[in-house]
């Protein structure tokens, strides 16, 4: 299987929460490598053009304003299939929905506030990487 890299970002309600160590020592524990990481508080321009796909949803002007509304903890992650077992690790979308022992299961209040992203595919996990990182901010973190 190939390695790949996926990009997350522990939202504004895992911060809330107090979780970002808890579901980070989950991260770990899963056997994902943080490559590159930060603190950042998006506008509701970047959360915007983060989530631009999104952007004749009914629901888009609630995800940018929940998005910016505190910091958050983007996060590149490296791994064997880094893609697929990462959206299983958090589990879906809609916590009601995701199984049982995946952080949005545990941990996430309702759709718009699931505590956790994971790229959705390798191209799109490029693109997001980009999206927060400098090339210069990714560092190798050998197994
Ligand atoms: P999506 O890309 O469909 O889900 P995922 O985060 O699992 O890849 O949606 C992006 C975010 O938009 C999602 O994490 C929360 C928000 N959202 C809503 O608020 N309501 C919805 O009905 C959907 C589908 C998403």
């Amino acid at each position: 299987m190939a390695v790949e890299r996926t990009l997350t970002i522990l939202k504004p309600d895992c911060v809330r929460k107090n979780l970002i160590g808890e579901v980070t020592r989950r991260i770990q524990e899963a056997g994902f490598r943080i490559v590159a990481m930060k603190m950042t508080r998006l506008t509701k321009d970047t959360a915007g053009g983060f989530y631009a796909v999104h952007k004749e949803r009914p629901f888009f002007d609630e995800l940018v304003e929940f998005m910016s509304s505190g910091p958050c903890v983007p996060m590149i992650l490296e791994k064997e299939n880094a893609i697929k077992d990462f959206r299983e690790f958090i589990g879906a979308t809609d916590p009601s929905e995701a199984e049982e022992g995946t952080i949005r299961a545990d941990f996430a209040d309702s759709v718009g506030e699931n505590i956790i992203h994971g790229s959705d595919s390798v191209e799109n996990g490029k693109k997001e990487a980009a999206y927060f990182f400098s090339e210069a901010e990714v560092v190798a973190n050998k197994a």
